[in-house]
């Protein structure tokens, strides 16, 4: 006798450890609820049952596995305020078939269900004091009575059960949360690119000349970046950066930034400010504008030292501001200003090629060629800088021009 109730318990004992496994295994949520229902049938040696899951709008139980019945799987049990409390308040297995259970209208009421299951004990699954389903168990195979023991170890797979229903619950409602968060970063980011392009514009808008001179700006800056392998939000602010970058010259007098005679020394020093007052206005907005308030400050610096504000040198200068220089200097090259009409896009190129190493970074000049010569021969995925230039060139020269300058510094540009 003894030795039958250690075989049995050691049988229960590898049940549930298979159910353990089963219910965190990444199968399909389904098929471990079904398995686990076999499992639990087969430790008892029980032919027939089903598993029915909580809901509480509507208060119904629905039952989603079954064994030994046919068409049983989706069929539904509604339940009553009071009875949900009653069920799960049950610690030990509910005997239908007893007079005094304490369920009889419930189960009058749902007499023709339950004996369609064959529904012999109903065992809630309750995970802290809430209803998350219920077994439904037919008698034993044996037509033996449930035992204390039998009555405990349905009792353990219960709960089993209830805690794989309970996790897959949390894990459910995890994964919309996280899509409701991602749609609204989403929507944040859209709504940081909308304020960010509207101050862009109006920026432009005070200076006559430079009509989507911002636009073009980050648009050059994020291709450069994007050519020197830069990616993601590196890449992303180095572009707004190229957007703000002019900023600070909302606080400048109209008067001179639109002065079509060439500025006199107090005039160069009021504008000059705005590299300064830009950063002032956006050092002021969290993380990542501080980066970008600082690559602000920084495009007026050239690498030998002798830009301003600072007078920073190479690589003191943040890698954004280096390359929005570029971006900075090549459209007001390729567009016409107060002082003079736009250059030929070889000049712009000499101008460009004889600054390098001293106002341009040389890693900056043979990327941005670089990215012009594959624009030139279609080698690019889109064509950024080209479409923007608008003037009629000798392809063939340019292209030969590029070669040239990137031979040039490539080597220099490499060594740093
Ligand atoms: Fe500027």
């Amino acid at each position: 006798m003894i030795k039958l109730e250690m075989r049995k318990m050691l049988h229960t004992i590898a049940a549930l450890t298979d159910l353990g496994n089963e219910i965190n295994s990444s199968k399909d949520f389904d098929e471990v609820i079904r398995t686990s229902l076999h499992t639990c049938l087969g430790t008892l040696a029980i032919p027939k049952g089903a598993i029915a899951r909580y809901s509480a709008k509507p208060r119904q139980l629905k039952i989603v596995a079954a064994k030994g019945l046919a068409g049983v799987v989706g069929q539904k049990i509604e339940l009553g305020v009071d009875e949900v409390a009653k069920i799960a308040a049950r610690t030990r297995p509910i005997k239908l078939t007893a007079e005094r259970n304490g369920l009889a209208h419930f189960v009058r009421r749902n007499q023709e269900m339950f004996n369609k299951l064959r529904a012999h004990l109903a065992v809630p699954m309750i995970v802290q004091g809430e209803l998350i389903g219920v077994i439904y168990l037919s008698e034993k195979l044996s037509g033996e009575a449930f035992s204390d023991d039998d009555l405990t170890i349905i009792n353990t797979i219960a709960r089993h059960i209830g805690l794989a229903f309970y996790n897959q619950r949390l894990i459910v409602s995890l994964k919309r949360r996280a899509e409701e968060n991602r749609r609204l970063y989403k929507e944040m980011r859209q709504v940081y690119h909308d304020v960010v392009r509207a101050f862009g514009s109006a920026i432009d808008l005070k200076d006559a000349y430079t009509k989507g001179h911002s636009d073009r700006v980050a648009r050059y800056s994020e291709a450069i970046a994007r050519e020197m392998g830069l990616s993601g939000e590196e890449l992303e602010n180095i572009g707004v950066a190229g957007y703000l970058h002019d900023i600070g010259k909302i606080t400048v007098d109209r008067a001179i930034i639109n002065n079509p005679r060439p500025l006199t020394e107090r005039e160069f020093k009021e504008l000059n400010k705005h590299a300064v007052t830009g950063y002032e206005i956006l050092a002021n907005i969290r993380h990542p504008w501080q980066e970008i308030a600082y690559m602000t400050k920084c495009h007026h610096e050239k690498v030998d030292g002798t830009g301003y504000p600072q007078g920073l040198r190479g690589d003191e200068i943040p890698l954004g501001s280096r390359i929005v220089t570029l971006a900075d200097s090549f459209d007001a090259m390729m567009t016409d200003r107060p002082y003079r009409v736009r250059l030929p896009l070889e000049k712009a190129l000499n101008d460009v090629e004889r600054n390098t190493n001293s106002q341009f970074d040389a890693r900056v000049v043979t990327a941005f060629c670089r990215l012009l010569l594959k624009e030139l021969n279609g080698a690019s995925r889109e064509r950024i800088i080209i479409p923007m230039i608008g003037l009629k060139f000798d392809r063939a020269q340019i292209v030969s021009q590029l070669e040239a300058i990137i031979s040039q510094f490539e080597e220099i540009s490499l060594a740093v």
